[in-house]
């Protein structure tokens, strides 16, 4: 009988995080104050965030403890399998083995509650009692909502309105959770009423999302923000992904040539990417892809710049790949991927060669979701269907040149409550949609005037 996946035990869950920033060939620019353009002192994130957290965000420890009562957490549903996808490879005819590490088997669905966990858990210890958040297509939504409810936070999420409108049911496992959860931008918010009075029907955007979010935690003694992604101590929680797939392919006896991720703000591609971008920087041959939307090019068409995590410029300059921080995405359906920044970790690994990214058409995506539930079984979320498409590109390159590639992608979610987003693409109601180039120009100009990053040493 054929192995087909590697499942590891309770015990062999890793025990610490990986922090790729001590490790990359050219250290990251510093944040910068929104006010002063002065880099930021860690003490000024404290409004928003619990010290422990601020000290991972700008730590130099390559590896970081796990705490026991976070890894207890973690193992209701960790570790993930690592599972080998033979249907999809004999239905692609490709020499290439396919890996995938299924995220999608965590209570809310994705990867999400790696970090909502470790944050809400960080929080508790502060004295925290509520924590307010954003969220794009409702999945990091409902992890922090599920994350809270382990802690007992209240929690307030701001979910972007075409999200909103579109996946009720995230709402409601939002609910479920014990969390409120209100259509973005709001009238709770300064933020939100300065763009319902301008725009009264904006769909929304993850950068008005954020403003709300943070608006609210600075106004009140007992609240902190929760960022789902994007920020340094995100995607350190996340590399519990990519240490235990690396474990796993040893069991297959394998190890990866191409690592592939969607990415948002890039959170579930860095966590699987990273343990393995670490060799890469040590000298092995590895090929890493971060897919996005062709309707939101953050990395593909924007420019590595210093730029605003949010519309209202409320948070620190990050450098990064962006679009400009007012720029508002078609209303894709994977929510989860209408970002106009990527995480500046990723940004810096991508000028320096480390990572490729590659734009992928929303048609090409659902046709990738469709292939692999017709073959794997799982239906995956809209945004794991960018990565997806990518291993088919890949995967028949492979049968092009008839080499034996192995192939390893974060399958980042299941799309059991996108369904929607299907109904709209068996309908015929999906196009493809690649931004404009004027669009992008008139986004930049208005981020012109801000500092620039430096792009080497
Ligand atoms: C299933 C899934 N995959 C990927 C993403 C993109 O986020 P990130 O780039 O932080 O992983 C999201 C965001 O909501 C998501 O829900």
């Amino acid at each position: 009988m054929k192995e087909i996946k590697a499942v590891l035990k309770d015990s062999e869950i890793p025990k610490q995080w990986y922090n790729i920033s001590v490790d990359l060939p050219t250290p990251l620019n510093p944040p910068l104050h929104p006010g002063t353009g002065e880099p930021l002192t860690p003490d000024l994130l404290e409004p928003i965030f619990p010290m422990s957290l601020i000290e991972q965000e700008v730590s130099s420890e390559r590896f970081i403890d796990i705490p026991e009562e976070v890894l207890e957490k973690l193992l209701i549903w960790r570790p993930t399998p690592l599972v080998r996808a033979y249907r999809l490879e004999k239905a692609l005819n490709t020499p290439a083995k396919i890996y995938y590490k299924n995220e999608g088997v965590s209570p809310p669905g994705s990867h999400k509650p790696n970090t909502a966990v470790a944050q809400a858990y960080y929080n508790k210890k502060a004295g925290v009692k509520r924590i307010t958040t954003e969220t794009g297509a409702g999945q990091w939504g409902s992890a922090l909502s599920f994350a809270c409810s382990l802690f007992g936070l209240e929690c307030k999420v701001y979910m972007v309105k075409i999200s909103y409108d579109q996946k009720p049911y995230r709402r409601l496992m939002m609910n479920t959770w014990g969390a409120e959860c209100v259509p973005s931008p709001s009238n709770d918010t300064e933020a939100g009423r300065k763009i319902l009075k301008e725009f009264p029907d904006s769909p929304g955007s993850l950068g008005i999302a954020i403003s709300e979010a943070v608006e609210d935690a600075v106004s009140r003694d007992d609240t902190k923000y929760s960022l789902g992604s994007v920020l340094n101590h995100v995607l350190l929680h996340q590399t519990i992904v990519g240490q235990e797939a690396m474990k796993q392919m040893e069991l297959f006896g394998d190890y990866p040539d191409i690592i592939i991720g969607c990415a948002g703000g890039g959170s579930n591609f860095a966590g699987l990417a990273f343990p393995f971008a670490r060799d890469k920087i040590n000298g092995k041959d590895i090929k890493i892809i971060a897919c996005e939307p062709t309707s939101c090019p953050t990395m593909t068409k924007g420019p590595f710049v210093y730029d605003f995590g949010d519309t209202a410029q409320l948070t620190p300059l990050l450098p990064m790949h962006s679009l400009g921080h007012d720029f508002v995405p078609p209303p894709i359906h994977a929510g989860g991927l209408r970002y106009h920044g990527m995480a500046p970790l990723i940004s810096q690994l991508i000028i320096d060669g480390i990572i490729e990214p590659r734009a992928i058409p929303q048609l090409e995506s659902f046709e990738a979701g469709i292939m692999w539930a017709r073959t794997e079984g799982s239906i995956p979320a809209p945004e794991t269907n960018h990565a997806i498409a990518a291993v088919i590109q890949e995967a028949k390159k492979a049968a092009e040149e008839k080499k034996e590639k192995v192939i390893l992608i974060n399958w980042s979610g299941h799309g059991i409550i996108d369904m929607a987003a299907y109904d709209a693409f068996f309908s015929g109601k999906l196009t493809d949609y690649a931004l404009p180039e004027e669009q992008i120009k008139e986004a930049l100009a208005k981020i012109d005037a801000l500092p620039k990053p430096k792009m080497g040493k």
